[in-house]
């Protein structure tokens, strides 16, 4: 494993304890263009980012949303929506915006920073919550929050190869 892409996806883990200090607005900015970089289907390109950088609205999330506690202890998040009145393939948005929350946790990572994936859509009150408090339109879609922060664990290294999950050439 010595390429520096594929040690950084490797070695990324979901952090969801972090130290408080502030992420900068140029780190903020990388992580969004980093979203905005995924592949999206028809290069359709459906999302919309909420880039929020704001301590008690983070807080507010967090009270606002069970198994969100973590959001109270940074001021950083990216909520990755879609405008699924753009595609060209009813559904495809989904795919779209799990690349970007993958590359926006991936660019955390780079950056030594900590991120948690926080499922929003189908979670009707999580949907809601982020609505309200970020006044989304209804016509915008919230798929996840990416909470971001200075972490305070580390995530161990896991090894998930699995070699009879390989099929090769056919099943
Ligand atoms: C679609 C999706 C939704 C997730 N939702 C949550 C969530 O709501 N809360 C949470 O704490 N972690 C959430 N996670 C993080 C997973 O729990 C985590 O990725 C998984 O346990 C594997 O750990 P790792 O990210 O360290 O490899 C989510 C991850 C994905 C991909």
């Amino acid at each position: 494993m010595s390429n520096v892409m594929i040690q950084g996806i490797i070695s990324r883990r979901t952090i969801r304890k972090f130290d408080g200090r502030d992420i900068s607005e140029d780190v903020m900015e990388d992580l969004l263009k980093a979203g905005m970089a995924a592949p999206t289907a028809f290069d359709a390109r459906p999302w919309h980012f909420v880039a929020i950088q704001n301590r008690a609205m983070m807080s507010s999330l967090a009270a606002a949303m069970p198994g969100c506690e973590m959001c109270a202890q940074t001021a950083s998040a990216v909520l990755v929506c879609a405008d699924a009145s753009t595609e060209k393939l009813p559904g495809i948005w989904v795919q779209d915006c799990s690349a970007c929350s993958q590359n926006i946790q991936l660019a955390a990572h780079a950056h030594s920073l900590g991120a948690v994936w926080l499922a929003i859509y189908l979670v009707e009150e999580r949907v809601q919550a982020v609505r309200s408090l970020l006044s989304i339109p209804m016509a915008i879609t919230p798929f996840a929050l990416i909470a971001v922060g200075y972490p305070a664990e580390s995530g161990a290294m896991v090894d998930r190869f699995l070699h009879d999950r390989i099929h090769r050439d056919r099943w």
